[in-house]
């Protein structure tokens, strides 16, 4: 008899699901749409908003769009494993024109549903085929990694290592190094944040990869990659690939990048991306590697969605495929990076300016589309409350959301809830002393 023929379902089978969680930042999303308040700020999404709080669209997008005879585009299945004309340009964007030419051989690509679909191919990858104990995932990390290492590998037990020192509120390369080296077994996988780490905006200096690269190596660890933010955080496509490459080139160690188009093309809902997964680059095995792999990636693949999306993919290609849009794509990402830089910098002025009680220098130190802002759980729900200023629960925002209209308001909110705070904190202390 089947599990499910002994399970009491009463009047309907749905009745035995357990509550849903809450739906974490899409809810508060949700709350802040409902919200009336016309001074209301949203800090929530990782998606790139201009001066006016807008969606926009690049003008390498718009110019790609233009060049494109979208009337006659045709609307057939891409291949299975995606467009090789895309998988070439997204290669040479993430490793260079040098190593893409010379690791043809040692590099399968592999179009997916954007990065989501990137993490949960080479998760439910390595569930399937070469079964590491563990996947060790960075604490804090974006909130979807834990879903879908559950959903994509339940045969693999997922860890966390330190990655946040929040009293320096600093990167913890000392208690992840620690933690790694006494708690991973051989052959676990790991996952890094390519750059712009989500959500804590801090990154390894270039030693520090360079001493995780060695212990991967010595510890035959397979690194996964989560590029999200190629180009966000220093402007510079190049820059910010860095460690990926060096990676290619100075470890002989095998490792995935999944890269995602959504932030730096601006091409969110269209899911642009693409997995790469580099073997061996031992002349005598990489040949014989490669085809295996490739095809194992597309049998999963063809289970879990068939074929990669066709519109996006058009649009990325024109681009990357043209010195002329790659051009203007480069400018695109200097006047985003840019604008959230200006903002990082208004907002700790604004901060000092008040003379909010606290060191506010993280906010300009931290890379990328988010700050850590160290302010608590509390803080942030009246901030939410009190003053219609959204972030998340972890005080993670999105510097995105800020403009030059509504800085001075959230800089405010934030000094009220910071102070109150402390003034609560005071009267208790008076109180007790009373007693
Ligand atoms: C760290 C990280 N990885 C991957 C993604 C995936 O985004 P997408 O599926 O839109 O490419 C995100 C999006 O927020 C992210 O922050």
């Amino acid at each position: 008899m089947s599990a499910s023929h002994e399970l009491d379902f009463g009047t309907s089978r749905f009745s035995i699901l357990d509550p849903p969680s809450s739906g974490g930042m899409f809810a508060l999303d949700a709350e802040y749409r409902a919200d009336q308040a016309p001074q209301k700020v949203n800090l929530l999404m990782g998606a790139y908003r201009d001066d006016q709080g807008q969606p926009w669209q690049l003008s390498s997008v718009t110019e790609a769009k233009t060049r494109m005879n979208l009337h006659s585009c045709h609307h057939e299945y891409l291949p299975i494993h995606g467009n090789p004309v895309f998988l070439e340009a997204a290669r040479e964007v993430l490793f260079g024109h040098e190593i893409s030419e010379h690791g043809r051989d040692s590099i399968v690509s592999i179009q997916t549903i954007s990065g989501t679909g990137a993490n949960s191919l080479i998760a439910a990858f390595l569930n399937r085929h070469t079964m590491p104990s563990n996947i060790w995932l960075p604490d804090p990390t974006w909130m979807n990694h834990f879903d879908i290492w559950q959903a994509a590998a339940p045969g693999i037990k997922v860890q966390k290592y330190p990655y946040y020192d929040g009293l320096t509120r600093s990167f913890d390369f000392a208690g992840m190094m620690r933690i790694l080296r006494s708690k991973s077994s051989e052959h676990d996988a790991i996952l890094l944040h390519a750059c712009a780490h989500n959500p804590t905006g801090l990154d390894p200096s270039e030693e520090q990869w360079e001493e995780i690269a060695l212990f991967c190596k010595e510890k035959m660890l397979f690194v996964i990659f989560d590029s999200a933010y190629q180009g966000f955080a220093s402007g510079d496509l190049n820059r910010d690939a860095w460690p990926v490459r060096h990676f290619f080139t100075h470890r002989p160690i095998e490792f995935a990048v999944c890269q995602s188009f959504s932030k730096n093309l601006g091409l969110y809902g269209e899911r642009v991306g693409a997995l790469h997964v580099v073997v061996s680059r031992e002349t005598s095995l990489s040949a014989s590697l490669t085809a295996p792999v490739q095809g194992h990636l597309v049998d999963l693949q063809r289970a879990m969605v068939s074929m990669p999306p066709l519109f996006g993919c058009r649009v990325a290609t024109e681009i990357l495929k043209s010195t002329n849009l790659q051009r203007l794509w480069k400018m695109d990402l200097l006047v985003m990076s840019e604008r959230i830089k200006d903002m990082r910098k208004a907002l700790y002025n604004a901060l000092v300016r008040l003379k909010t009680p606290g060191t506010w220098e993280h906010i300009t130190e931290q890379n990328g589309m988010f700050s850590y802002t160290g302010l608590s759980e509390d803080h942030v729900s009246r901030l939410r409350k009190e003053h219609h200023v959204y972030m998340l629960p972890t005080g993670r925002a999105s510097i995105c959301g800020l403009t030059a209209e509504n800085i001075g308001y959230t800089a405010y909110a934030i000094h009220r809830v910071v102070v109150d705070e402390l003034a609560v904190v005071e009267f208790d202390l008076h109180d007790q002393s009373r007693i």
